[in-house]
């Protein structure tokens, strides 16, 4: 490379030059320009060839990047909760002062991912259906309400110690007889009952004010306002009201990361039928193919292993006993799936007879494979008409409703209740997607539709102007779309790592080929391969490819 110096008109202008020897013959092209006095030039073309060399050496990098081969890596619960407070997902809330048992902070990784699991499930369970319409209660209602659920009376534990390792515990009052302590198998001794819901006083004044709770499930916002969301909504039978938020219970030993907390989200679904209906079948019944581990009440009784069949089987053998469950089962399985999770981690087991809730007629849990053994992750009760006959009773008003086919006028019952904690869906998210290269580096392998942060836009040269720009364009672009991040510091191996231990599926980099050939480079995070891609179409293909609809493969 050299400068040569032009005159146009009386000024100089100086560039650089650049001469090949192609079949023998020597040509030379300007590949930039380089001012209009010598000093300049000197100092732009000494810039220029350093960013070259940088160039040079991180392609030579990039290019050299092996093929990733990613290896699954199990967790213990102390693991992931140290990752995550490494990486920004989740913190001990109030960690400056030591925690508060039971209460977490999600940082700025952890918020999103939270935030997507939340959209997916609302666009899955309710955008995608014209049978089921959201609400969002408030935390606080009227204490009457608390009454006629039952949780006032019989939403209460009884508070246990081992007698061997002092472990405090809750178990249910049917269960303390045969109760053993998790840890060491030691008895228990009981400290006596107690109601998991937090009280509060509502109103500045202490003698005015009103003793209230903070609600230990969503669902109950939904009964009450049952009737008004039916008549606004012009909802016909059968038909779902859903709600996400937040729910409190004070528990006696909170554990296991998020697992088990004080304050937490669920996600709700009351699915409403006419009761005479119950032995039907749903209209849009479709039952996944899957066979997954089932453990009824009698094997749990006969104390034989979970057996292995698909939904469909477990009804057949009258396992599952209404077509409504299995549906409902089956719905929720596949959300799991559909994101990536394994389905050999999950299992569904039939609560036994004194565990269920006083609300509930049957319940079947879905189990996953937590580092702490097989553990609720999803509940699905039958609550039958138990609340909105009680609200009935307790409110003194009216909520049945005219049955569009029979004309009649009926209480309709709840047939299925899928409810769902978005903190055990977040640690089965992150268990599933958490893997490691042969390097021992993590790749947090997540559905790109939950991943944090989309895309990364990686500048392979920090000074070059018209590549930033490019890069900055890029950014801007895509930012209106998801969350997307703009990275130039360090190394692009390393940008790469930074971006693949939080699940970024794909990072974008702009080299010097990016201005004239008008594209940039994708790499995709699960085995490391890079596709050139034309700027004027990136949208539209990043679009295919986190919603699944494309495989990287294949562009
Ligand atoms: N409305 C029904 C209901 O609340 P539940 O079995 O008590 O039923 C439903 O709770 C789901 O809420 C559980 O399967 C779990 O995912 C989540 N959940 C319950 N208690 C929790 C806690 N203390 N911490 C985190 N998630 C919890």
């Amino acid at each position: 490379m050299f400068i040569v110096k032009k005159k146009i008109k009386e000024n100089n202008y100086y560039y650089l030059q650049q001469s090949k020897r192609v079949n023998g013959k020597v040509t030379s092209k300007t590949i930039a320009y380089l001012g209009k006095t010598k000093k300049d030039a000197e100092k732009k073309a000494k810039e220029f060839s350093t960013n070259q060399k940088d160039y040079k050496s991180e392609t030579k990098k990039e290019l050299m990047e092996e093929k990733i081969v990613l290896n699954k890596k199990e967790l213990t619960i102390e693991e992931l909760t140290n990752f995550c407070k490494r990486k920004g997902f989740v913190y001990p809330s109030g960690d400056l002062y030591g925690g508060i048992a039971g209460f977490w902070d999600y940082g700025p990784v952890g918020t999103e991912l939270k935030n997507n699991i939340k959209n997916e499930w609302w666009k899955f369970h309710v955008q995608e259906n014209e049978d089921i319409v959201g609400i969002d209660g408030s935390i606080i209602t009227n204490p009457k309400v608390w009454e006629a659920s039952g949780h006032v009376g019989n939403f209460v534990d009884i508070a246990v110690v081992c007698k061997k390792c002092g472990t405090k515990s809750k178990v249910d009052k049917h269960e303390l007889e045969n109760a053993k302590c998790e840890k060491c198998n030691g008895d228990f001794e009981s400290k006596g009952e107690f109601n998991p819901m937090f009280t509060t006083s509502v109103g500045p004044i202490k003698e005015n004010s009103t003793n209230a709770y903070l609600r230990p499930e969503t669902a109950q916002l939904i009964f009450t306002n049952f009737k008004l969301v039916q008549e606004n909504a012009r909802l016909k039978l059968p038909f779902g009201i859903a709600q996400i938020g937040k729910s409190f219970r004070n528990e006696i030993s909170p554990r296991n990361f998020i697992f088990r907390c004080r304050e937490f989200e669920q996600m709700e679904i009351e699915y409403f039928i006419d009761p005479s209906k119950k032995e039907e079948f749903p209209k849009k019944e479709k039952l996944i193919s899957t066979k997954i581990k089932v453990y009824s009440e009698k094997m749990q009784e006969n104390e034989t292993d979970p057996q292995e069949m698909t939904i469909k089987e477990a009804l057949n053998k009258k396992i599952i006993q209404l077509h409504w469950h299995a549906h409902w089962l089956s719905t929720e399985l596949h959300w799991f799936f559909s994101l990536g999770a394994n389905p050999k981690n999950f299992r569904i087991r039939q609560h036994t007879g004194d565990e269920k809730s006083h609300y509930a007629t049957d319940t079947w849990d879905i189990e996953y494979k937590f580092p702490f053994g097989w553990k609720e992750l999803q509940g699905i009760a039958d609550r039958g008409t138990f609340d909105l006959s009680e609200h009935e009773k307790h409110s003194k008003k009216d909520l049945k409703i005219i049955d569009n086919e029979s004309n009649k006028k009926i209480l309709p019952m709840v047939v299925v209740e899928p409810s769902l904690g978005v903190e055990r869906a977040f640690i089965v998210f992150m268990l599933e997607a958490y893997q490691e290269n042969e390097k021992g580096n993590t790749i947090l392998k997540l559905n790109p539709k939950l991943s944090p942060t989309k895309v990364a836009i990686l500048p392979l040269v920090k000074k070059e102007e018209s590549l930033t720009k490019i890069a900055k364009e890029v950014y801007g672009n895509l930012k209106k779309e998801w969350n997307v991040t703009y990275d130039e510091s360090g190394s692009v191996g390393r940008r790469y790592a930074r971006n693949d231990e939080i699940g970024t599926p794909f990072c974008i980099t702009i080299d010097n080929e990016s201005e004239k050939r008008k594209d940039v480079t994708i790499r995709n995070r699960d085995d490391g391969t890079q596709k050139r891609i034309k700027i004027k179409t990136l949208k539209e293909t990043l679009r295919k490819l986190i919603s699944g609809e494309v495989l990287f493969g294949s562009l």
